[in-house]
């Protein structure tokens, strides 16, 4: 049963930010750079786009990173419902330990629940990672081929669970999300077009998009029992029946009492956004890695919303894109209905 990570929480907040190492900066400035986004320069590395203050502790991980077999790991492209996700593993998992009533997630971002295992090794050293105890439940943006070995090869035997979102909405909840964030200011309305220009041709944090999407679908299709392949569409729809998914995913199915005394139904609310988006904890604070507001990541977690920003132009530049890009993979984006 996952814990909170509170070892590594005090460290993190005695030294919240740690100096990357300085190893790879060599490297790193070798590397194709993109200074066309407003708030942040991306570095391509092994065919994606990364946030060149990231790449550090990326590249570390990739070196030092020794996955357990007993390792549940979140993986996500950005405001895709990471931090839903987060929060349902979370609960799921704990489910025995914390009783919903008095439940760390009434407390506590589920960002601080569930660290991301790129930032553990964000001074270069993989203490913090090795100090977690067993199993872990850990999160990570990073794209799967750039994962280390101890991950994807066939021998691992630790999981991953991966949350897709359609295209469009994830690029309308990043622009919001800048907007939120004091030292990204992505305020103007015309950086809405450009960014939807630069997000169709990939470059955004972590991105293409569409790698990233078919890189975790394929290997959900290769390895079904150790990579599930989640949407956040059908996570809105039909809630109860994909929190079920994912906790026999995980080897902790519901039983029958558990299902009648509505336990799945209680996560579900536990973890819902408006329950979340309105506890004192994600109206005030801010993340114990950083300094990004806990309210940044709660909006309105609608399926749909890129219709009240986008022109038919605009949509029409991000799905011939993702149509393009998926055609063949046998996944489509979203839901019939978007
Ligand atoms: P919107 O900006 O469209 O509202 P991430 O967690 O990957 O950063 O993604 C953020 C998006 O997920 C935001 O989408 C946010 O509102 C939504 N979200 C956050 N918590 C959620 C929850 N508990 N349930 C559903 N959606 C949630």
């Amino acid at each position: 049963m996952a814990t909170i990570p509170s070892k590594v929480q005090q460290e993190k907040e005695e030294n919240p930010i740690p100096s990357p190492p300085q190893k790879y900066n060599d490297l790193i400035s070798a590397l194709p750079l993109c200074t066309s986004l407003p708030h942040l320069s991306l570095r391509q590395y092994q065919g994606f786009w990364f946030p060149d203050n990231w790449l550090p502790s990326i590249m570390t991980m990739q070196n030092h990173f020794k996955a357990r077999p007993t390792d549940l790991i979140l993986a996500s492209y950005p405001k895709s419902g990471t931090t839903w996700l987060k929060a349902l593993a979370f609960a799921v998992t704990t489910r025995t330990r914390y009783p919903l009533a008095d439940h760390p997630l009434l407390s506590l971002n589920p960002h601080d629940c569930v660290l991301c295992v790129d930032e553990l090794f964000a001074d270069g050293h993989a203490s913090k990672a090795e100090a977690l105890p067993s199993p872990r439940l850990l999160a990570t943006h990073t794209p799967y081929s750039v994962l280390p070995d101890s991950v994807t090869s066939a021998e691992s035997e630790c999981q991953i669970i991966y949350v897709c979102r359609e295209a469009k909405d994830v690029a309308i909840s990043g622009w919001h999300f800048g907007q939120n964030i004091p030292w990204l200011h992505v305020e103007e309305q015309h950086l809405l077009a450009e960014n939807l220009k630069l997000f169709c041709q990939g470059l955004g944090p972590f991105g293409p998009i569409w790698d990233h999407i078919l890189e975790y679908w394929r290997e959900s299709q290769r390895r079904p029992n150790k990579v599930l392949f989640l949407k956040y569409e059908e996570m809105m729809e039909k809630p109860v029946e994909n929190v079920k998914r994912l906790a026999e995913f995980v080897g902790c199915p519901f039983s029958e009492g558990e299902e009648r005394e509505k336990v799945v139904e209680e996560i579900v609310q536990l973890c819902s956004l408006e329950k979340l988006k309105n506890l004192e904890v994600n109206k005030t604070g801010t993340l114990a890695s950083t300094n990004i507001p806990n309210a940044s990541f709660f909006r309105k977690g609608e399926v749909g919303d890129w219709r009240n920003h986008l022109d038919p132009e605009m949509a029409r530049s991000v799905d011939e894109v993702c149509e393009q890009k998926l055609r063949g993979s046998g996944l489509t984006l979203g839901t019939i209905k978007d």
